[in-house]
């Protein structure tokens, strides 16, 4: 099975992947967090990112699509993926078909994600995330069962992102209007969008998911 979670800044791209890897046994593949990765190593890659992603810009296609073009060759993808935040452009989406052509693979669908933007900024200027494993949080809608303490490891530290403050977030929403929702008409044309409420709660957000995913994979094709 191999899906694209497309959708805004907050969206619940991120919430919703883990929820599929776990139920699925496939990996996600967010080049953000990839990013975020080669930031905290301190590699020249992540310094150049850092200030893109600090004005809420896009990182160059070429640094990005080598990325993923490298990931998707790991023997954990061999059953398919899940990409969160890739593509963002349509020449990420072009890239991405001829890297999937080249190993004869195809998409099963694309699932879009549709929030108000105003909705966004309540849920990004909210989030927090375990430092020890990733798992993601907020104040107000998805609070940790034991207030500081993580439910998926039990760490007590959290993070927040540093591109998680409304004036970055203003021009991040900009880029995706201006640049990714021009993709919700490309994969209309190729027969793959389907999309879901993101407005709604977390856990129907997820029903809704696991029917499109279900009826994807009837589609044909072993997975
Ligand atoms: P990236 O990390 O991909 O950020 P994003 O697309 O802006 O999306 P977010 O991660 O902020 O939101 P999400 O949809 O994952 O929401 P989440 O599930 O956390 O990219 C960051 C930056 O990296 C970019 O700006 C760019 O600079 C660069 N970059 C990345 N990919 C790139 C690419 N392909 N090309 C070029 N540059 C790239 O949920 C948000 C919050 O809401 C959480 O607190 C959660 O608990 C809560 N929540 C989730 N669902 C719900 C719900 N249904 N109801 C209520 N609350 C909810
Ligand atoms: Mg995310
Ligand atoms: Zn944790």
């Amino acid at each position: 099975m191999k899906l694209i979670l497309l959708g805004p800044p907050g969206a619940g791209k991120g919430t919703q992947a883990r929820r599929i890897m776990d139920a699925h046994g496939i990996p996600q593949l967010s080049t953000g967090e990839m990013l975020r990765a080669a930031v905290d190593e301190g590699t020249e890659m992540g310094k150049m990112a850092e200030k893109i992603m600090d004005r809420g810009e896009l990182v160059s296609d070429d640094i990005i699509v080598g990325m993923i073009s490298e990931r998707i060759d790991q023997p954990d993808c061999a059953n398919g993926f899940i990409l969160d935040g890739f593509p963002r452009s349509e020449a990420q989406a072009e890239a991405l078909d001829s890297m999937l052509a080249e190993r004869g693979l195809a998409l099963d669908c694309v699932i879009e994600m549709q929030v108000d933007d105003e909705a966004l900024v309540e849920r990004l200027t909210g989030r927090f995330t375990c430092a020890n494993c990733g798992a993601g949080y907020h104040d107000k809608f998805q609070q940790p069962k034991v207030e500081g303490v993580c439910d998926v490891c039990g760490g007590t530290e959290f993070t927040r992102r540093a591109d998680d403050n409304e004036e970055t977030l203003r021009s991040r929403l900009t880029v995706y209007h201006g640049q990714t929702a021009p993709l919700l008409p490309y994969y209309q044309g190729h027969g793959v969008l389907r999309s879901v409420d993101g407005m709604a709660d977390i856990d129907e957000v997820t029903r809704q998911i696991e029917a499109v995913v279900n009826s994807c994979g009837e589609g044909g094709g072993n997975d």
